[in-house]
């Protein structure tokens, strides 16, 4: 059975190897309700192992990139239905973030406007990150009462300073764009209308990659966080003998135009894959 309300949260476009997924709830400024929830996790499904797709970006419809969590369909309306319905509603929401961490493909936030506490877990969950100047990002919880949840105050914890951090969840006030670039937040802040620009660009570099590579090196990047050296060190060395498994030749093929053919040179850019695909 589908629900039509449901289905339009999200709303989606594949172009020229691009999944361009957008938050679709711009009168409710894209807040993740529990059907915005479960219909991101089906997008995701969808897109994943799709051969057209190559990277995926993720976006808001209208003014926001996502106003957090909806306080009245999340929250309220949980709430009193009992505990079961709140821990089933945090396990479809971060249920997706979840699967966004570690996705087959590589993901951009391209972060348009608001982003307020819940949804510093889908910005997370991304593996690269682009602001625009004007966009707005704040840790509201303290605002109207509780602690940043749902994994918000691992994500400001993680990718900024402590001061930084402190402040930010404690003062309720937001940053912008161009701030939460020097914090670290994303990779970079440009002007509104060169955003999506600068994403496509750095979505075709991305698609110019070897793809078992690239999985490989976030989920790596990810993991090594929490890791000893010795341990990184170890768990590199297995990753890539897995990853070879899956792509035996790719590398191989990336050495040899280096050194034998002299078409390229990986300091200066990537292989050509579509040579050892053809
Ligand atoms: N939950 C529920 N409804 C929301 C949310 C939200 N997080 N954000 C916006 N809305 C609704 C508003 O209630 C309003 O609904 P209505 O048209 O039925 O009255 C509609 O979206 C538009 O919102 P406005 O406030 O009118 O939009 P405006 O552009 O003036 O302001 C802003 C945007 C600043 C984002 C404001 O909506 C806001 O403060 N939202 C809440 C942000 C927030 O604190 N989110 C929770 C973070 S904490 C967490 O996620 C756990």
């Amino acid at each position: 059975m589908t629900d039509p309300i449901q289905d339009a949260t999200v709303a989606y476009d594949v172009i020229d190897g691009i999944a361009w997924v957008r938050f679709n709830r711009p009168d409710k400024r894209n807040c993740m309700s529990p059907r915005l929830n479960r219909r991101m996790m089906e997008v995701l499904d969808e897109l994943e192992y799709r051969d057209d797709v190559g990277v995926l970006v993720l976006s808001g419809e209208g003014t926001a990139w996502s106003a957090g969590m909806d306080l009245k369909e999340y929250f309220r309306e949980n709430e009193v239905k009992g505990l079961g319905a709140t821990r089933g509603a945090q396990r479809e929401a971060y249920g997706w973030w979840r699967r966004l961490r570690w996705y087959h493909k590589p993901t951009i936030a391209m972060v348009n406007g608001w982003c307020f506490g819940g949804g510093y877990g889908p910005l997370f969950g991304c593996d690269l990150a682009f602001a625009a100047e004007e966009a707005q990002f704040g840790l509201s919880e303290i605002n109207w009462g509780i602690l940043p949840g749902g994994g918000a105050s691992k994500v400001i914890a993680e990718l900024t300073g402590f001061r930084n951090a402190m402040y930010h969840a404690m003062m309720g006030e937001n940053i912008s764009g161009k701030k939460a670039a020097e914090w670290g937040l994303v990779n970079e802040a440009v002007p509104l209308d060169g955003l999506k620009a600068r994403v496509e660009e750095v979505a075709k570099v991305l698609q110019a990659k070897n793809p078992v590579a690239l999985k490989a090196t976030k989920d790596a990047i990810r993991r090594v966080r929490e890791m000893t050296y010795d341990n990184a060190e170890d768990y590199l060395i297995r990753a890539q003998e897995a990853a070879n498994s899956y792509d035996n030749e790719g590398r191989k093929e990336g050495i040899k135009q280096f050194i034998d053919d002299k078409t390229y040179k990986p300091g200066l850019g990537a292989y050509d894959k579509s040579k050892h695909n053809a």
